[in-house]
């Protein structure tokens, strides 16, 4: 086998001698490739960036909720948010105790609150009406509130989720209204907490958003902890060289606030994060097969079996992802050629990558996309009524773990009642 354009995983020894090809024909592609090594320095990286006492870091399992990602993330340390009661059932079968679970959900219905509270989940909830609901469900109870800082980041309009015009958080002008229904219901507001959006590469923006949520606060007395929601980018243009994040020195801004903060409030607040993303992308890569290159007019489409339906980001946000070629003889021709890889799925805007200057593709290669370990598979569906892919473990030892089988014909057609 050669690799092409592979510095990452060259880099990073991803596939831990585990050869591409013998994992797609084993396992099937499209297939999700994670590795366990990987996933627990981002773990321990995260878990060790801020100096603070009181710091904790909640995984934010929306963007990888597979029971084998979810249960290293806990022997690592992270506990979990949610945002549906499917993911505090995943959470609890990954081992996840309730209070090591907090459920930070938008828009939901009574029946899904009874399920955290049954469970003795804490809930944030993110607007005067469903603080009001949730009340009525649970008088005397303690709850979290979302609040709307009013500064917002993120890679695309679509996920920044704080600032102006957005459907997320109570407006701090609500306070009055908050105070209101939680003295009615004699309710214990423990903690506040935000999301601003989601990937930033600098910290300008979280540290503004925090300085929001602190004069927050400042309202209530007594509050336990303060969350400051996710949002830490990974650099996706690997290739070009992108930067990343500085963690630590997040961190030690993060620190230094806290500890001011703190000693003004009076109580050593536990200091919360929420990261997806900055666990579980690197972690993962998408493996998936050429099957068609041709010409449409003067544009070459590598014809691929990675639709968006296994991997949603780049339709849906003009997401970046880098991609690298695995060859199974050496028919390299030192040829760049610009390209438009496309999946199989029935619509034209299925398209993976756009105009990408890379070594010439054949047929029968295997792409290898990168950073497809966050929102990949959790993001995938069945459209076109195709199989989602297997999910696989390279495991420190340098084992192959099946962590999710990839569907069968016979998943598709289960819940459907015939005439
Ligand atoms: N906390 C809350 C309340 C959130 O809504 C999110 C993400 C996170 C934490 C974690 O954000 P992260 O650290 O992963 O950026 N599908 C999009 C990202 C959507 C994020 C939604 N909320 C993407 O593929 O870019």
């Amino acid at each position: 086998m050669i690799k092409l354009n592979a510095s990452v995983t060259d880099k990073t020894n991803f596939f831990n001698g585990s050869d591409p090809f013998d994992l797609a024909a084993r396992y099937g592609s499209p297939l999700y490739v994670y590795n366990e090594r990987i996933l627990r320095r981002n773990c321990r990286d995260l878990a060790g960036m801020c100096g603070y006492p009181h710091f904790k870091v909640n995984f934010s399992a929306k963007a990888n909720s597979n029971l084998a990602i979810l249960q290293i993330v806990r022997e690592e340390g992270l506990f979990v948010d949610a945002i549906s009661a499917g993911e505090i059932f995943a959470e609890l079968a990954a081992g996840f105790t309730s209070d090591e679970i907090f459920f930070v959900p938008n828009n939901i219905s009574e029946d899904e609150m009874r399920f955290a509270i049954e469970r003795g989940i804490l809930l944030s909830v993110d607007s005067v009406s469903q603080l009001e609901r949730y009340a009525s469900l649970n008088p005397g109870g303690r709850v979290a509130i979302r609040f709307n800082p009013g500064v917002g980041a993120g890679h695309h309009e679509k996920v920044i989720t704080a600032g102006e015009n957005i459907k997320f958080g109570v407006n701090p002008e609500d306070i009055p209204n908050v105070k209101n229904i939680i003295r009615r219901y004699n309710l214990s507001l423990t903690g506040i907490n935000q999301h601003i959006g989601s990937l930033f590469l600098e910290k300008t923006q979280y540290l503004k958003s925090m300085d929001a949520l602190f004069d927050i606060a400042r309202e209530f007395e007594d509050l336990d902890f303060i969350d400051m929601g996710g949002g830490f980018g990974i650099p996706y243009h690997k290739t070009e060289g992108q930067g990343r994040l500085d963690l630590k020195d997040m961190g030690d801004s993060l620190a230094e606030r806290m500890t001011r903060f703190a000693g003004e409030y009076g109580k050593e607040l536990t200091l919360m994060v929420e990261p997806g993303r900055y666990v579980s992308a690197e972690a993962g890569l998408l493996l998936g097969t050429v099957h068609a290159v041709k010409f449409n007019g003067p544009v070459k489409y590598v014809g691929t079996d990675i639709g968006f339906n296994v991997l949603a980001r780049p339709v849906m946000y003009d997401a970046h992802h880098d991609v690298e070629i695995y060859r199974r003889d050496d028919l390299t021709s030192g040829k760049r050629e610009c390209v438009n890889i496309a999946g199989n799925i029935c619509e034209s805007g299925d398209i993976l990558a756009k105009n990408r200057l890379l070594p010439e593709i054949l047929e029968d290669d295997l792409l290898g996309v990168l950073d497809a370990g966050a929102y990949g598979h959790s993001m995938s569906s069945n459209y076109n009524n195709r199989l989602r892919p297997a999910e696989i473990l390279l495991r420190e030892d340098n084992s192959v773990r099946l962590i999710r089988g990839r569907d069968t014909m016979e998943d598709l057609l289960r819940p459907y009642v015939k005439l």
